[in-house]
This record gives C-alpha cells, structure tokens and sequence, in this order.
C-alpha cells in the first residue's frame, strides 16, 4: 500500500517525466515517506549520508556555516526538487544542512536503491543530472549576482526570485526574513535593513499587508 503510494508520488514528481514503471518501482522499493515541522535539519553538513531526498510539499533551505557559526544558505528548495545526491555520488561527506522553513512533506530513498537506480537506467541518470544541471545555473548565476552587483542588486535579485505574478503584479507573498535576505547575499542583517527600507522610500517596494511585498517594475533596473 505505502509502496503503491509511494509509486504514485514519485511518478508525479517532475523529474521523473519519461521516466518507465520499472525504474519507479525499484526506487519505491526503497523508499518512505517522511513528514518534517519547520526548522528541523534533514541532513547534516559533514556527515556521512544514507539517504537521497525528493521534496513532494514545503520549503528547506540548503545552508553551510563556517567555524565560528556563520551562515551562508545557498539555495531555497521548494515541491518537486530533490537533495542528497551529492555525498551519495560521489561518498564525500555532506556537503551542506538541508533544514526545513516550513512543515515539509519528502520520500526518502535509501543509498542502495538510489545507486542501484542510477545503476541500471540511463534515463534515471539522465533525470538526476538534469537537475543538477539546473542547480549549477543556478549557482552561476548567484556568483554573478555576489561578484558583480551590490547590495541593492542583491537584494532586488532575491525579491524577485522569491515573487510570483499575482493579478499582473509582482508579489512576494510568503515571509522572507531580512536576516535569511543577508544569509542568501552575504550581507549583515543591518545591511539589508538599510536596504529594503531605501527601497521603499524610492518606491521600488511596497508593503501591502503582513509579510507580504509588492514590487514595482522598476526594481528591474537594479539587475541591469
Ligand atoms: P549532499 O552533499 O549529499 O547533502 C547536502 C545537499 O545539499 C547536497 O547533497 C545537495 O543535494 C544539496 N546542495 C548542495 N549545494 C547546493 C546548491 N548550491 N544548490 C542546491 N542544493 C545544493
């Protein structure tokens, strides 16, 4: 039953379009479902892994700190991505904490059944590097935003990479902290602060109501 369920997720998730039923059956075989509140760690960066995750609801965010406990998060996950592969891939340690930033939904897939997956389908492997793929622009394209723009590039960068189209307009809707703003752009929290209030009083940002932002097309223009 868990399995068949199972199945069906995996079978939704968009990597794994194209994907043949006997691939997703060996992956259910070694897999469950596993349900986390907000702010509890997946993985734990320098660990060893056993397992690879695929996110079926909520957000984590993938975050490394230095010795004295400072934070950089590298990317915000969201439904449909999947984390853990690395270390499994390549039998390094963890390369990062993956914690939740709401209540997350995942599947959990353990090592054997991922390399045996990987193993014995090309089209699975083609299905993971794709993502990885996707991941690697993406981390391009934050090292241009950090080596080339500053802080209100940055910060109009994350705003908008955080909205969505609601109505024609550009809104963040969800709650970004300012102090997870200077955890993505490497900035202080102050910074930011500094920033988003500069950013209002301009008109490039509007708060509309509880946590929730509208940006002004103009705010473009600090990407150029
Ligand atoms: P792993 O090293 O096993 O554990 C931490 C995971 O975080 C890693 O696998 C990737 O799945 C994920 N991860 C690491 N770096 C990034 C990044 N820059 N963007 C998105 N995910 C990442």
């Amino acid at each position: 039953m868990a399995h068949d369920e199972n199945k069906a997720f995996l079978r939704r998730m968009p990597i794994f379009t194209g994907i043949g039923e006997s691939q997703l059956e060996m992956l259910a075989a070694g897999s469950v479902r596993r349900s986390f509140p907000r702010g509890r760690s997946i993985v734990a960066e320098g660990e060893t892994s056993q397992s690879f995750y695929l996110l079926l609801s909520g957000r984590a965010k993938v975050q490394r700190s230095d010795s004295e406990g400072k934070e950089v998060i590298l990317a915000i996950l969201g439904p449909g991505e999947f984390f853990g592969e690395m270390s499994l891939i390549d039998d390094a340690p963890r390369s990062a904490s993956v914690i939740t930033i709401e209540p997350c939904d995942f599947i959990a897939v353990n090592k054997e059944s991922f390399k045996a997956m990987l193993a014995s389908s090309t089209d699975m492997c083609l299905a993971i590097m794709r993502g990885i793929v996707r991941r690697l622009r993406e981390a391009d394209k934050k090292i241009e935003t950090l080596a080339l723009m500053d802080v209100y590039g940055r910060v109009a960068r994350v705003l908008l990479d955080f909205s969505e189209t609601v109505g024609g307009e550009r809104v963040v809707k969800g709650k970004l902290p300012r102090q997870e703003i200077a955890k993505m752009i490497g900035a202080s929290r102050e910074m930011v602060s500094r920033v988003m209030k500069g950013l209002e009083v301009d008109g490039f940002i509007v708060p509309v109501s509880e946590g929730r932002l509208l940006l002004r097309d103009k705010i473009n223009l600090y990407l150029n």
